[in-house]
């Protein structure tokens, strides 16, 4: 019967030359499909990309010599310029790849600890830091710490701290003369500690040993060379400085925590209000207590975070502000404080420290064109790709060093205008620059999961210090504008900085 679905039937025969012709179809077939899977593996499969370029360097040493000869910034500027935003370079045993710009960080700054990690490639700052705390300690340990310091920095602490400032500041600059030269870095190297240390410890260190304190901290930033990244026990003697004062200021303020503690024998709460008292009253979340060593470290780490960081900024903001090119910037600042003391006379508390806008966005562009710290690290624990705004994608192995270099980062004319120029209002309404290039234009501070915790309490100090200065006196710079000095991990104007005042009379009614 015949079925017009059926088209084979095990009746029919099949005619032998058929069988001839299946074999080299089948063969055609599988050709084809192997071919098939060959060239969609090939589309499917993705290639790795290539890793980044790597720059030309000496033998052995790589751009070491380059490094000394030219100094980071214009050795970071050359290789930028030459292979673009993502490069490698190679110092000594041990090669960095460079992140330039905002639009290749977003790993660097918003990774995972588990893929991008500050730990392998931060053990150079325990010598400084000391036994049990930041590097020294486990990541999750670290987190803690650092809440600690974060709780330390809310608002309601920050408000009691400007009104520390407020009264030291005043008492600072009272013993200046009625005219006078000064250097206008140590004046403010001894400030920023008398300063800090107030709102750090109270009366305890500013009364007893500030001169000294003061002397450690800066033998502590001088034993952060270059070279201790490499080598962070190498034996030199600005790391034989270095341990000494580590040593010595570990003694000072154990005296200081255990005479704190030994004013409540009980474990009742201090009525003082500093930061000392907050980390004493600190709880991990386990409930566990924080140690003396634990509370002796961090004090050293906060001093070392902000002391050179808050007096290098104050100093470049007053070099920036006082060079004759920059006339028309201090003339809106000093008006600014003319209007703020309009509204409110002397007072300077918190609230009207907000009110600062000129002068903040003064202080914001000195750290664009000199960010304390040069350049951020990380480890890659894994590898990643990063794209280029050109679209070219590049493969960082795992193991690989990275960095974020913020003395070029922060000076990108596709997201800055102009960008060698100091130009404050670059910061202000309709201009809006530190966002031109998305959540990571402006790196000063760091950004993403270790954004710097005491930021509101720098700009607040060389806040209260620049306010008060600008009320009181006329200065003049009298030395050339200042090179850096790129010799340490954390690069500040080089030399000193001398400045002559005048006392001026600023009316003050209200
Ligand atoms: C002008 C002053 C300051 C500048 C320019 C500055 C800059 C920075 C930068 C760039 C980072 C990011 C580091 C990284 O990503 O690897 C950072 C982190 C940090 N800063 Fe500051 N800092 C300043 C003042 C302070 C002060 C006064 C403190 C006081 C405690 C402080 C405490 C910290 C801490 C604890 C971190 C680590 C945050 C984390 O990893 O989660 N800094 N700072």
């Amino acid at each position: 019967q015949y079925n017009p679905h059926r088209i084979w039937s095990a009746n029919m025969e099949f005619p032998g030359v058929l069988w001839l012709a299946f074999v080299p179809i089948s063969v055609a077939v599988v050709s084809i499909m192997m071919a098939r899977r060959r060239a969609t593996s090939f589309l499917t499969t993705k290639r790795s990309p290539p890793p980044p370029p790597t720059a030309a360097g000496a033998p052995f040493l790589g751009i070491l010599p380059a490094l000394v000869a030219k100094g980071p910034l214009r050795v970071l500027r050359d290789a930028h310029a030459e292979m673009g935003s993502v490069f490698t370079v190679r110092l000594l045993h041990r090669k960095v790849t460079f992140l330039v710009g905002p639009d290749v960080s977003s790993h660097f700054y918003q990774g995972l600890e588990s893929e991008i990690s500050q730990d392998e490639v931060s053990q150079f700052t325990t010598p400084t830091f000391g036994p049990g705390v930041a590097f020294d300690v486990d990541f999750v340990t670290r987190r803690e710490q650092f809440r600690f310091f974060g709780d330390a920095m809310k608002p309601a602490k920050l408000r009691t701290y400007a009104r520390l400032m407020v009264r030291e500041v005043e008492y600072y600059f009272a013993r200046w003369g009625q005219s006078g030269t000064v250097d206008l870095k140590q004046e403010l190297e001894h400030l920023v500690t008398l300063v800090a240390s107030r709102c750090l410890f109270g009366e305890e260190v500013r009364a007893k040993m500030l001169v000294e304190v003061a002397t450690h901290l800066r033998e502590l930033n001088d034993g952060m060379r270059l070279v201790t990244i490499l080598f962070p026990h190498l034996p030199i003697p600005a790391h034989h400085r270095r341990d000494k004062a580590r040593a010595r200021l570990g003694e000072i303020f154990s005296d200081i925590v255990s005479s704190r503690k030994a004013s409540c024998p009980d474990g009742s709460r201090n009525v003082v209000d500093d930061m000392l008292q907050c980390l004493i009253d600190s709880r991990y979340k386990d409930g566990r207590a924080t140690t003396e060593t634990e509370v002796v470290g961090m004090l050293v780490s906060a001093l070392f975070a902000g002391q050179h960081t808050s007096s290098s900024t104050g100093t470049w903001t007053g070099a920036r502000l006082l060079a004759r090119a920059n006339a028309k910037h201090l003339r809106a600042a000093v008006q600014e404080q003319e209007r703020i003391m309009a509204r409110h006379g002397d007072r300077v508390d918190y609230e009207v420290l907000q009110e600062m806008d000129t002068l903040h966005r003064c202080v914001k562009e000195v750290l664009r064109l000199h960010p304390p710290a040069m350049m951020l690290l990380r480890h890659a624990r894994r590898s990643f790709t990063v794209r280029t705004s050109e679209g070219v994608e590049y493969e960082v192995p795992e193991g690989r060093t990275v960095a974020s270099p913020l003395v070029i980062h922060n000076r990108l004319p596709h997201v800055y205008r102009d960008p060698e120029s100091y130009e404050p209002d670059r910061f202000g309404p309709g201009r809006g620059e530190d966002r031109a290039g998305g959540a990571l234009s402006y790196t000063a501070f760091g950004a993403g999961r270790h954004a710097c915790v005491g930021e509101a309490f720098a700009y607040m100090q060389i806040k209260v210090i620049w306010s008060h200065l600008l009320r009181k006196f006329k200065m003049e710079m009298v030395s050339p504008f200042p090179e850096t000095d790129w010799n340490v991990v954390m690069p500040g104007p080089k030399g000193k900085v001398m400045l002559r005042y005048n006392r001026r009379g600023m009316s003050t009614a209200a």
